[in-house]
């Protein structure tokens, strides 16, 4: 199909259920909760619209599983992790971080006398893992198709600062994560003071060299807005034309991924913030945004303090607006496309061929007793 076709059928038939959450939620790796709220405890949780449980192992890796008991179907978020299993509250059978039932009273499939372990006693699971101070679990398909995304400036502190923020939306995945594209809601939502902008898509065969391994996959979209503006924008606009700060062009980078994408921010050439935006899909047009900005320091704490302020409480803020738009829309209404929204149409391409890699029989959670081989594949 050619390019300008493809594009009719976006516009006859757009977005198509993009609020489903089950069939429209692209196979990628998101973010279950922060690496901080999961301690030793148990934690409820939904994600795809499933009930959940997430607890760490003996090794202290974290465990995504299904919420209820394969017995009588107990709350194993109410139990306890006992010798590196979780245990349910009800009659203490014990799962291991495979989802495999470790452990039954009075049962056993060694000891012949006794009554072995039902072979049905198993939780499903998700290949999980740990980064940038959040645990991940991967969706779609049985093994990860792509590792989860580089940002390495989150892990260099000595010129790098961090600030990470959430916000509850009600509003699909897709619509989030194609906002960065969006380069006309810049002037109405953010006071941009645009005098132009310019849109770049770029080709999928020559990648930053760290996203490289997303590329290999089909699993990097590399696009780009530049710009031209009269000054700096929002509240902060007093504040940094003070420390001397007036530029004339913001050029951002996207490398978007199927469950978000890392914005590269940089003025008149000088690359000041990286920020990476991954969501939590609770369940249909339910979504938590996460952002985790990676801001230069600058030369001295002065400059430092007042870039944090400028990048990082400004996009705390920014990011405010959109969620305001977001939970007052209707997820899969619109259609009437510009030529301006067509990294938005782009996007939207790439997002659904990463929807149509779900594997159709199983789209929750893995029951396989290899996740641990997979999650340390990935970790
Ligand atoms: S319901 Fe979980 S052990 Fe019986
Ligand atoms: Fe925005």
């Amino acid at each position: 199909m050619s390019g300008d076709s493809r594009q009719e059928q976006e516009r006859i038939r757009p977005a198509l259920g993009v609020n489903d959450i089950t069939g429209q939620t692209a196979a990628s790796w998101y973010v279950a909760m922060r690496s901080d709220a999961l301690k030793d405890k148990p934690v409820a949780l939904k994600l795809f619209g499933q009930p959940l449980v997430a607890w760490r192992n003996a090794s202290g890796q974290p465990v995504v599983m299904e919420r209820y008991c394969s017995h009588l179907g107990a709350s194993l978020a109410k139990g306890k992790v006992v010798e590196g299993c979780i245990q349910c509250p009800f009659h203490n059978w014990r799962y291991d971080s495979t989802g495999a039932c470790s452990h039954v009273p009075g049962h056993s499939t060694a000891v012949p006398r006794l009554e072995p372990i039902p072979p049905t006693a198993r939780q499903a699971v998700y290949p999980t893992t740990e980064r940038y101070g959040f645990v991940w679990v991967w969706y779609g398909t049985q093994v990860p198709l792509f590792p989860v995304p580089e940002m390495p400036e989150a892990e260099r502190p000595r010129d790098f600062m961090r600030l990470s923020f959430a916000y509850e939306t009600q509003t699909s995945v897709l619509r989030i994560i194609e906002n960065f594209y969006d380069a006309q809601h810049a002037a109405p939502v953010h006071q941009l003071p645009i005098t132009a902008f310019e849109l770049k898509l770029y080709d999928e065969s020559s990648p930053p060299a760290d996203q490289e391994a997303l590329a290999r996959e089909g699993a990097w979209f590399g696009a780009g807005i530049d710009f031209h503006v009269e000054r700096y924008f929002g509240p902060m606009g007093i504040v940094s034309r003070a420390l001397g700060l007036n530029m004339s062009r913001m050029n951002l980078h996207f490398d978007g991924y199927p469950g978000g994408c890392i914005m590269t921010v940089s003025l008149d050439g000088d690359m000041k913030y990286r920020l990476f935006q991954c969501v939590t899909p609770v369940d249909k047009d339910e979504t938590v945004m996460h952002m985790l900005l990676a801001i230069k320091k600058g030369s001295g704490l002065a400059r430092s303090a007042a870039n944090f302020v400028l990048f990082g409480l400004q996009t705390w803020g920014a990011a405010g607006y959109d969620v305001a738009i977001w939970n007052n829309m209707k997820s899969d209404a619109g259609g009437a496309f510009s030529k301006y929204d067509q990294l938005i149409l782009k996007y939207r391409t790439f997002y659904r061929r990463w929807v149509n890699k779900v594997s159709q029989e199983q789209p929750g959670p893995v029951r396989d007793s290899r996740a641990d081989s997979r999650r340390s594949a990935h970790g």
